[in-house]
C-alpha cells in the first residue's frame, strides 16, 4: 500500500481537510521559509496518531525506523499542534496528547451512519473494477447522483455497496435505504430526519416539509445516500417507469436529489430506468446512470471456480457464461445446478438444452410479469422468429417506445441484423405462447 494511503479510516472521525489547513497555517507561522502546507508524510502521521498509533507502530507501516519518525514529529508535527491549540512550545510529552488536545479543539466529527448496518455482505466481487473506477470518477467530478441500472442478479447491490464501503471514510454522514418493501416516503425520511443532528427539523410531519429539511441537510454537510431497489415502488406494466400511485412522492425526492445543487453524493439501483434516472450522457451532467452489463469471461469464470465446478469442463465454460450473459447470480444458481444433477459436467448439462429452470424461471417470472402488454407482445414476435428482427419489421404501435423500454432491462439485445431475445429469455418466452 502506497504511504499516502495509510491510515485513510481516520477521515472517518475526523475532520481531516480541516485539520490539514490549519496545521499548515500553524506550521508557517512557525517556519515560513518551508513550503507551505503539510507534507504527505505529515499528514500521513498525523492520521497514524489520531488512529491511536504510537510513533513506533506508524514507523513500522511506513517500514522505516522510529527513531526517524520521533524525530520528524518532534521538529514538525507536534510544535504545530502546540501552536494551533495554543499550548507552549515542547508542552506536549506524549504522543496521544495529539489526538486529545486536537478533539478537545474540535477537530473531531462523528460520522452519522443510518442503516447502514443493514446493508447485505458482499463476499465476492469479481471484476467490476471498470465500473468501480467509472462511478468515483463521476462522483468525485460534478456529478452527484448516480444511478446503477441492470437486470436481476447482475450485481447492482453488490457494485453499490462496494462503491459505498470505498468511499464512505469521506463524508460527515452515510445512509442505506432499501424500497424493497415499499416504504411510505414519510416513514423513511422521518427515520432519517429524527437519527440526523438535532439542527434538522422539518415545519411538518408531511414529506414535502421533510424532503425541504433533508435537502438543506444535504447542502450543508457532505453524505453519502444509497437507495436500492427503485423499481420496487414503481408500477408495473409502464413503459416509462412511473411511480406507484401511492408513492408517487418519490419523484420529487429523486428529483430534487438530482436537481437541486448540493454537496451530497447519491446512488441508486434499479431494474429499471425512468426519467429521474436518465440523467445524460454528458461530461458535466449532475445526473448519469450506469447500465450493468455480464461479468466478461475471465470474472465470470471465477464464480464457476468458487462453486467448485471441475476444471475438466472448462472447455465448455465459455458457451454457458454466454448462455447466461455473464449474469453472475443466474451462473450461481446454474453451476449449483450442474454440480448437483450433472455432476459437475457443464457438457451434460448444456447438451440437455435447458437453460431456464428453477430459480432462474422465477427470476425472469419477476421481470416479465412487470412488463406492459406492448412489451409482452413485442417478445412474443421475436420469439416467434429464429433470427434477429430489424426494427421495420416489428409490427406495433408502441413498438419504438416498447422496444427501448425491452433494451433497457436487458431483456432482448441489438445486433447489426435487428433485436433478438436473449437465450434465457426466449426459452421463457416461447414456454409461455399459447
Ligand atoms: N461481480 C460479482 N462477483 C461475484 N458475485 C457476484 C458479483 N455480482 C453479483 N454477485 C452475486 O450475485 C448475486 C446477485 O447480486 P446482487 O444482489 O448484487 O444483484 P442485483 O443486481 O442487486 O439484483 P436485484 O435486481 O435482484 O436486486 C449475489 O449473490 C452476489 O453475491
Ligand atoms: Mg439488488
Amino acid at each position: 500500500m502506497a504511504t499516502e494511503q495509510l491510515f485513510e479510516q481516520a477521515a472517518a472521525q475526523w475532520n481531516l481537510a480541516r485539520l490539514y489547513e490549519d496545521l499548515a497555517k500553524a506550521k508557517h507561522e512557525l517556519m515560513p521559509h518551508k513550503q507551505y502546507g503539510l507534507t504527505d508524510s505529515e499528514k500521513t502521521r498525523l492520521r497514524g496518531l489520531l488512529l491511536g498509533n504510537s510513533p513506533a507502530e506508524i514507523a513500522t507501516q511506513q517500514i522505516i525506523e522510529t527513531r526517524t519518525v520521533e524525530v520528524a514529529l518532534s521538529q514538525g508535527l507536534y510544535r504545530y499542534v502546540e501552536r494551533l491549540t495554543g499550548r507552549d512550545r515542547n508542552a506536549l510529552e506524549n504522543w496521544r496528547d495529539v489526538a486529545e488536545w486536537l478533539e478537545i479543539a474540535g477537530y473531531r466529527t462523528t460520522q452519522v451512519a443510518i442503516n447502514w448496518d443493514q446493508m447485505p455482505d458482499v463476499a465476492a466481487l469479481y471484476g467490476r473494477q471498470v465500473e468501480l473506477d467509472q462511478l468515483k470518477q463521476w462522483l468525485a467530478g460534478t456529478c452527484r447522483f448516480v444511478s446503477i441500472i441492470g437486470p436481476a442478479g447482475m450485481g447492482k447491490t453488490s457494485l453499490a455497496i462496494t462503491l459505498a464501503k470505498a468511499m464512505q471514510t469521506q463524508f460527515d454522514g452515510v445512509i442505506w435505504q432499501s424500497l424493497r418493501y415499499q416504504p411510505a416516503l414519510e416513514n423513511v425520511l422521518g427515520q432519517w430526519l429524527s437519527e440526523l443532528p438535532n439542527d434538522v427539523i422539518p415545519h411538518s410531519d408531511e414529506w414535502y416539509d421533510q424532503l425541504t429539511a433533508l435537502m438543506t441537510y444535504l447542502r450543508e454537510h457532505r453524505c453519502l445516500v444509497v437507495i436500492d431497489n427503485l423499481e420496487s415502488i414503481l408500477t408495473s406494466g409502464s413503459l416509462v417507469g412511473d411511480y406507484e400511485p401511492n408513492h408517487a412522492n418519490y419523484r420529487e425526492l429523486l428529483k430534487q436529489l438530482g436537481e437541486q445543487p448540493h454537496q451530497s453524493c447519491i446512488v441508486v439501483t434499479s431494474r429499471e430506468r425512468n426519467r429521474e434516472l436518465a440523467g445524460s450522457r454528458a461530461a458535466n451532467s449532475p445526473v448519469r446512470y450506469l447500465e450493468l452489463g455480464g461479468l466478461n469471461y475471465q470474472d465470470a469464470a471465477q464464480i464457476l471456480v468458487a462453486e467448485r465446478l471441475p476444471d475438466s469442463g472448462k472447455p465448455h465454460w465459455k458457451r454457458l457464461i454466454t448462455q447466461y450473459r455473464g449474469n453472475p447470480l443466474m451462473l450461481r444458481i446454474v453451476a449449483m445446478t450442474i454440480q448437483e444433477l450433472f455432476d459437475g459436467d457443464v457438457y451434460r448439462f448444456l447438451d440437455r438444452g435447458i437453460t431456464m429452470f428453477g430459480d432462474i424461471k422465477y427470476l425472469i417470472d419477476q421481470q416479465y410479469e412487470r412488463l406492459s402488454d406492448a412489451e409482452q407482445e413485442i417478445l412474443c414476435q421475436l420469439a416467434a422468429q429464429a433470427e434477429p428482427i430489424p426494427i421495420e419489421e416489428v409490427e406495433h404501435p408502441r413498438c419504438l417506445a416498447a422496444i427501448s423500454a425491452l433494451l433497457g432491462k436487458s431483456l432482448i439485445e441489438k445486433s447489426a441484423a435487428g433485436f433478438t431475445l436473449i437465450p434465457v429469455v426466449m426459452e421463457y418466452v416461447r414456454d409461455h405462447l399459447p
